[in-house]
Formats: C-alpha cells, sequence, structure tokens
C-alpha cells in the first residue's frame, strides 16, 4: 500500500477565536436569476432572494455572495453590462437591494457582490466615450490602430477585432462585449469607485476576477489598487475593513500573486481544486490541494469553490457518488469554502435546447444555471410562471424539500460538516495523507481530532487509517456519503482495514492526536516547502 504523509501546518501562529471571519467562512453563492422569482416572469430577482434567504442561514452559511447584478443591456446583440453602479431593474431597484441587506443583517448573514470587472456593451455611455476619445475614457478599452482593411494580430483573450470608423482604429471583444482595458489608471478609478459604491450600500466585499489575458501584471495591479481603494473607502465611512475575494482561472502560480505578499492584495483567492472539469485522481488532487495552500502567504489560507460558475454542477461533472465526498473535502481543507447553489443538494445541470442558449436574458444560458431546486412541483417551487432555463434533471428528488428533512442526504451531510467545522475539534493543523486510490485529510491541533477519507478511485480501495501516526485507537463516525456501510455514530477501530467503494467518503471525529505526532509545531512551518518538494519528487517518480 502506497502510504505518504506530508506535513503542512497553517494558520500555525493563530488561534482559531483571534483569526477575522473570512479566513473561515462558509460562503454560500447565489445565482439571484435561478434562485427565486417573486413575479412570475421566470426570472429570479432580489425580492426572491429575500424572501429564501433564511434558507441560506439554516444550512449553516455565514455569508452570501451575489451574482452580478449590475445594470446590463437589453439588447442581445450588444450584451453585457451598461452601468456597473446601477441595479438591473430586472432583478429589482436599490430600496430592494437595502432590503436584502436589511433582511441579511437580521439573519447575521453577511453580504458580498460579484463585480464584473472585464467586459462591457457596446451599447454603454463608456464605450461611446471611448470611441470619440472624450479625455478619461479615451484608454478604457482595447484599441489598437491600423487600417480597415488590416487586422491587428491575434492577442490571447480576444476574440474578435472590430474596426470603428469614428476613432478609425480596431477594439477588441469578448463575447460580443467590449473588453475593458484593466492596464488603465481610468477603468482602475472607475471599479475603485464602483466598489465605494457597493461597500457604502451595506455589503461586506466584493468577488472580482482581474484575470486579463492581455497583460497579467495589469491584472495584479488591478487586485492591489482595488484593495487599497477599499481600505480607503472603509475607513472615510468607518466600515470594517473589506472583504477582497478573488477569482480567477489562472491557477495557482498567478493566483499567489493576487495575495500581494498579504499586505496589499486579496483577502483569499478562490481554488478550482475541488471543481476541476473531470474527476481526479488521489496523487493530482493531493497535489493541488498542497499547491492551493502552499502558495499563498502564511496565516492566509485559499477560498474552495465545490464548482466554477459556467461549469457543471458536482452530480453533473462528477456523479451523484462524488457530492458527498466534494462537500466534505471543502467544508474539511483550511481556509474558506464557497458553495456553489445548489451543490448542498446535488442538483445536477439541466439540458438547453439551442434556442434556450440564444433567448435574451440578462445572463448566458447556461446548463448549470438551471433554477434552483425548492420542491417537486412541476416548477420546483421557482417561479409561478415559466422558468427561464429548464429545471435540473434530477430536481424531483434532489430538492430542498425532500432533503432537508432526512438527515441521510446531501444537505444532512452538508450541514453535520459547517457545524463540525466550527467546533472545537477542527483544529488549526492539516495533514494529508493518500492511500491508493484514496486520500484522508486530517485536521489536528484542536480539541479533537478530524478526517476526511474520500475514494477517489473508479473501484474500490482499502485504507489503515492507524499508519497516519499518532491518531486515537478509535473514531466516530460523524457523517458518511449515501450508500455507505460507515453510519454515523459507529465507531471505527483504526488497526482495521477499512473497505470503500469508488466515491465513498467519510467524516471521523475523535480525541486529539497525541504528542507523539509528527513533532513541534515551530519546526513543521519551516518544513513547508520542503514537504512540498518531497512531495513533488515522490510524484515525479511515479
Ligand atoms: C452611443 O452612440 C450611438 C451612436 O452614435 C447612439 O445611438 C447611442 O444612443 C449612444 N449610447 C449612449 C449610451 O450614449
Ligand atoms: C460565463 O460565460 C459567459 C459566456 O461564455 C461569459 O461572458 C461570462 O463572463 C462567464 N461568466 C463567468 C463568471 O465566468
Amino acid at each position: 500500500m502506497w502510504f505518504v504523509a506530508v506535513v503542512l501546518v497553517v494558520l500555525n501562529s493563530l488561534l482559531a477565536e483571534q483569526l477575522p471571519w473570512w479566513s473561515n467562512a462558509v460562503y454560500y453563492r447565489i445565482l439571484v436569476d435561478s434562485f427565486k422569482d417573486s413575479d412570475g416572469d421566470g426570472l429570479g430577482d432580489l425580492q426572491g432572494t429575500i424572501k429564501q434567504l433564511s434558507y441560506v442561514r439554516a444550512l449553516g452559511a455565514d455569508a452570501v455572495i451575489l451574482s452580478p447584478i449590475v445594470t446590463k443591456s437589453t439588447d442581445c446583440r450588444t450584451p453585457g453590462p451598461v452601468d456597473f453602479t446601477d441595479i438591473d431593474v430586472r432583478y429589482g431597484n436599490a430600496d430592494k437591494f437595502n432590503a436584502l441587506v436589511e433582511k441579511a443583517k437580521k439573519l447575521e448573514l453577511k453580504l458580498l457582490v460579484t463585480l464584473p470587472l472585464q467586459t462591457i456593451s457596446l451599447s454603454s455611455e463608456v464605450f461611446n466615450l471611448s470611441a470619440e476619445r472624450r479625455p478619461g475614457y479615451e484608454d478604457k478599452l482595447v484599441w489598437r490602430n491600423g487600417k480597415e482593411d488590416e487586422l491587428p494580430p491575434d492577442e490571447e483573450g480576444v476574440d474578435k477585432w472590430i474596426w470603428h470608423d469614428g476613432r478609425a482604429a480596431y477594439y477588441g471583444t469578448a463575447n460580443n462585449e467590449a473588453i475593458l482595458n484593466l492596464c488603465s489608471e481610468a477603468v482602475i478609478a472607475m471599479f475603485s469607485d464602483v466598489q465605494c459604491t457597493w461597500l457604502k450600500r451595506g455589503v461586506v466585499g466584493v468577488v472580482v476576477n482581474p484575470d486579463y489575458n492581455i497583460d497579467y501584471d495589469c491584472s495584479v495591479q488591478l487586485v492591489k489598487k482595488m484593495v487599497i481603494a477599499a481600505m480607503g473607502c472603509a475607513r472615510n465611512t468607518n466600515m470594517e475593513p473589506p472583504v477582497i475575494l478573488v477569482e480567477t482561472s489562472l491557477g495557482a502560480e498567478i493566483g499567489a500573486k493576487y495575495y500581494g505578499g498579504g499586505s496589499s492584495g486579496a483577502n483569499s483567492v478562490i481554488s478550482y481544486a475541488l471543481a476541476a472539469p473531470t474527476r481526479r485522481s488521489s496523487p493530482n488532487l493531493a497535489l493541488d490541494l498542497h499547491a492551493a495552500m502552499l502558495y499563498p502567504p502564511q496565516d492566509t489560507a485559499p477560498t474552495w469553490t465545490t464548482s466554477i460558475t459556467n461549469e457543471s454542477r458536482i452530480a453533473t461533472r462528477y456523479g451523484n457518488e462524488m457530492v458527498d465526498g466534494i462537500l466534505l473535502l471543502a467544508l474539511t481543507l483550511p481556509g474558506a469554502v464557497l458553495l456553489h447553489q445548489g451543490d448542498e443538494l446535488g442538483a445536477a445541470d439541466t439540458i438547453l435546447e439551442w434556442a434556450e442558449t440564444t433567448e435574451c436574458w440578462p445572463t448566458y444560458a447556461v446548463a448549470s444555471a438551471a433554477p434552483f431546486p425548492w420542491d417537486d412541483t412541476p416548477t420546483a417551487g421557482f417561479t409561478s410562471g415559466q422558468p427561464w432555463l429548464p429545471l435540473a434533471t434530477n430536481y424531483r428528488y434532489a430538492n430542498a424539500k425532500t432533503e432537508y428533512a432526512n438527515e441521510m442526504s446531501h444537505v444532512g451531510v452538508m450541514r453535520t460538516a459547517a457545524a463540525m467545522r466550527k467546533s472545537p475539534a477542527m483544529g488549526p493543523h492539516v495533514e494529508i495523507n493518500r492511500f491508493g486510490d484514496a486520500l484522508a485529510i486530517l485536521r489536528w491541533g484542536g480539541a479533537g481530532s478530524l478526517l476526511v477519507v474520500i475514494n477517489l478511485g473508479l473501484g474500490q480501495t482499502e485504507v489503515q487509517l492507524s499508519k497516519i501516526p499518532g491518531l486515537p485507537q478509535e473514531m466516530t463516525i460523524a457523517a458518511s456519503s449515501g450508500g455507505s456501510s460507515l453510519s454515523p455514530g459507529s465507531h471505527v477501530n483504526l488497526e482495521k482495514l477499512i473497505k470503500m467503494a469508488s466515491g465513498e467518503t467519510v467524516l471521523l471525529a475523535g480525541p486529539p492526536r497525541h504528542c507523539g505526532g509528527p513533532g513541534p509545531v515551530d519546526k513543521i512551518t519551516n518544513k513547508l516547502s520542503e514537504g512540498w518538494q518531497k512531495l513533488n519528487k515522490y510524484f515525479g517518480n511515479l
């Protein structure tokens, strides 16, 4: 049996009580379009979100991240945002937003908004003024000089160059939206103001994707400057320091730069390690988890997302048998968690017909945006009208009403894990062990030990957990994936071989790891990078 243990110590010098709330928060990402419709037009809205917000609280989440609700063009030939501070009337208005802020406060849920930074509609004022070379606007878009019949060379991130007669130059587009020039000081100033407007409305932070394929240095600078601006904005309005969460599809190395060394960078960067499009093998996932944990500065940790916006939900991309596993991993790893709306239920994607993807909605129609399944009625309790997208294929059994009453459901597993992560048993340290196809993630150093074991292989596998030094002889199952023979409450002798089916996952709880473990904490800290190198070498030799 293969057995690799690398010890990582994260958040080493901080006791759990001293950590800021966001460092281990459970975020719940609401796609407003698909959460709850209040007026029967088939599209989710702010009033619907207000109505159903207590569900998010009941899950054990600390904060809500709203999908973009800024004003978008209603002309689908020119899609994209037209104004970053106004609220799209299809979702509501400023009063509705205030009501949402109040409701969240009452439920003790923090609220963050997603600000789209990449593109703007061709029918926006910014586009017109930039085309006119109005001072302060001229470099807000990506312009390239040239001749009408001579396209500029291809650039990464630019789908298409379009000739503008007035300016006699080309502008870059992606998905028929004009690409914003994220290197431009005017754009940075614009987004700093936009961000401040939202903070003043009562959100505690923003989620941004600053990836700018044309020049990544500008992406890093943009984050740095927006963080400084957010601090300034908060100081002027006597707010708590805002949280800036960064989403990136550029991998851990660029992600590391977004942290800006810890002082003038993102609070956390969202990791896609658990959300890759295809199921991961155990060595692969172990490497990705370590990389994601090692790139941030000390005392900082990633935010593990269960799914990527626009990409398939867990149940569709990995199969229903992996839903509990991904939820348990996300909720046990050090750092914050971002639960993607519907993943806690194992909601699948829908199946889209071509006509549905070409209809005109404020958000792109993607299969994973299927309306939230509240119950098993014909519109899943989402709307009294015709839902903007067809329902998830499995909504008749994977819905909130059916699952919420059932402790053994995905939601039941998720809520147990969310409660465990708030318990004193959740120690500050993490250790990842690999047993063949299985991974075992141990949290230790607290008042107890918590251990998640997942079989990532396609067949059965066996683990002997006593090979992890210092563990108690016996641990108790706190939660297990659907169909597991290890039911909650049963005791497990760690000396015994545990047989696990494909995807099977268990969360074990027990007494603290004893001191014969891997040695004094401060020494281990210094071994962080050494451990990483060893692991790299180990897997390199496989
Ligand atoms: C932009 O310019 C076009 C053409 O000149 C005009 O029709 C449109 O109303 C302008 N849009 C805005 C938002 O200023
Ligand atoms: C989702 O996809 C659309 C179209 O492909 C794109 O314009 C949009 O930026 C994507 N959203 C996110 C959050 O990636």
